[in-house]
């Protein structure tokens, strides 16, 4: 008998069984009474029958063939095609429980079926595979082996697979792809099949090399100074023992090795405290105006010694919430770097101007510090926040530089919510710009 399907499962599953079970039925009934008909034709042909009895016989047949299916199994047919089009109604919710799981995952992710075509897909995934569309093949979209023998294996294998992909175009790009089959092993080829989540591992990368950079600087700035501060106390015990002005020459330059080794100490130190409080807002109430006379007054002895004329008389009065210490060292390095790597007999302007934000709501606090220099060439201006970067690694060594104030500026100035900007022209002079928000009492 042609078994009845049960309406009221709605358990996807089952309704499939059902529907294939009476999709054979019939299949089986047809394949019943075509094979009836055939040994009918055989007879006549052998002679078996008479050709009256064969004619009453096929007449009875066709009637037979053509109005029994239909009427014994006409109600089960529609119940048939009913629970066919339930069972697309659940693979189509299906997908689109998929398509809305996919579309809310941060990562870059995209469904397949069984046989690799894509179902859906998220935005995240269209930035790694500008290619990606429901119903392409996932080879049309990518070309990377790595990730099509990781979907093929894990179609083949129903186990998790995971690769790594390396972009060079349009950005260099590295990626970690996970392959995992959705555990529909009894699923139909149109069904979500297997879900890839790929990992952006570029910025994860940049950080490792730059923390192993950062400790290969470090070591480096301070080698440097003690290989040379090693070098002298050789001397000293040997050659100039009994040498009292090359031994006082000696000594003076050991001082300043070893003055440069604290100061990098101080620098390192400095940093990593302000990256440690990073996301505490500071709250004092600084008087920026104040603090540029203090850092002006700290700073006229190496402005005298190159002839550099400063002047900070043009900071309008207005209170910012932040940290003292850590303004002062934010414009003592930016005015310092103004005057040391400025002209010889220049001229360091520090200006200030209050202006409104673009809801009118509040103050920003723009400070402008102007030199007269070489200025620097546009391509060393994205990258002078770095730790240890120098436009001249020999001149800033030689006017006592470290390469970390500029760093510290900009940690002190992200945890203010305030902002940098340089502008430069070379021969022209730079310009470093700082704003802040003002605080409202
Ligand atoms: N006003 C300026 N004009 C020209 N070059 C500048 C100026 N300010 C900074 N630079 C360049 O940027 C580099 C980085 O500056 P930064 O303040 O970070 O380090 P530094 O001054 O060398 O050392 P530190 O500040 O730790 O003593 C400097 O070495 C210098 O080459
Ligand atoms: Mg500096």
């Amino acid at each position: 008998m042609l078994g009845s399907p049960d309406a009221g499962d709605d358990n996807p599953r089952n309704i499939l069984n059902v529907v294939h079970a009476a999709r054979s039925n019939v299949i089986a009934r047809r394949a019943l009474l075509s094979a009836a008909a055939v040994l009918t034709a055989a007879f006549v042909v052998w002679g078996g029958l008479t050709p009256l009895a064969a004619l009453i016989g096929l007449v009875a047949l066709l009637v037979w063939s053509a109005f029994w299916p239909l009427l014994s199994s006409s109600s089960v047919m529609a119940q048939y095609e009913a629970q066919l089009k339930a069972a697309e109604a659940v693979r189509a919710a299906g997908a689109r429980i998929w398509t809305r799981i996919v579309s809310n995952l941060p990562d870059p992710a995209i469904v397949l079926d069984a046989e690799g075509t894509i179902l859906s897909f998220n935005p995240a995934a269209l930035d790694v595979f500008s290619g990606c569309a429901a119903g392409r093949h996932i080879s049309q979209v990518t070309r990377a082996p790595e990730l099509l023998t990781a979907v093929s294996e894990a179609i083949v294998t129903q186990d998790v697979q995971s690769c790594r992909l390396d972009f060079k175009v349009p950005v260099d790009r590295s990626l970690v792809g996970t392959v995992a089959p959705l555990m529909l092993t009894e699923s139909e080829p149109l069904d979500p099949h297997l879900l890839i989540v790929l990992r952006d591992l570029t910025e994860q990368d940049r950080l490792v090399r730059m923390r192993a950079d950062f400790v290969a600087n470090a070591s480096h700035e301070l080698r440097t100074p003690l290989a040379s501060l090693k070098g002298f106390v050789e001397t000293l015990q040997d050659a100039a023992k009994e040498d009292p002005d090359a031994r006082d020459r000696f000594l003076k330059i050991m001082l300043q090795q070893a003055e440069r080794m604290a100061r990098l100490i101080d620098d390192l130190l400095s940093l990593s405290r302000i990256e440690m409080h990073a996301h505490v807002v500071p709250r004092e109430r600084v008087d920026i105006g104040a603090i540029i006379t203090h850092v002006a007054q700290t700073l006229a002895t190496i402005a005298d010694d190159k002839q550099v004329t400063l002047d900070t008389q043009s900071i309008p009065e207005a209170n910012v919430s932040g940290d003292r210490d850590e303004l002062i060292q934010v414009f003592q390095n930016l005015i310092e770097n103004a005057i040391k790597y400025g002209r010889k007999g220049g001229r360091v302007v520090v200006s200030g101007r209050l202006v409104a934000t673009p809801d009118a709501n509040n103050k920003k606090l723009i400070i402008e510090i102007i030199d007269d220099g070489p200025g620097i060439a546009p391509e060393h201006l994205p990258r002078l926040t770095e730790r240890f970067y120098r436009v001249n690694a020999a001149q800033s060594r030689n006017v006592g530089g470290t390469g970390l104030g500029l760093a510290i500026v900009k940690h002190v100035l992200n945890r203010h919510q305030a902002d940098l900007q340089v502008d430069s022209t070379l021969g022209q002079g730079s310009t470093f710009r700082v704003t802040l928000p003002v605080r409202r009492n």
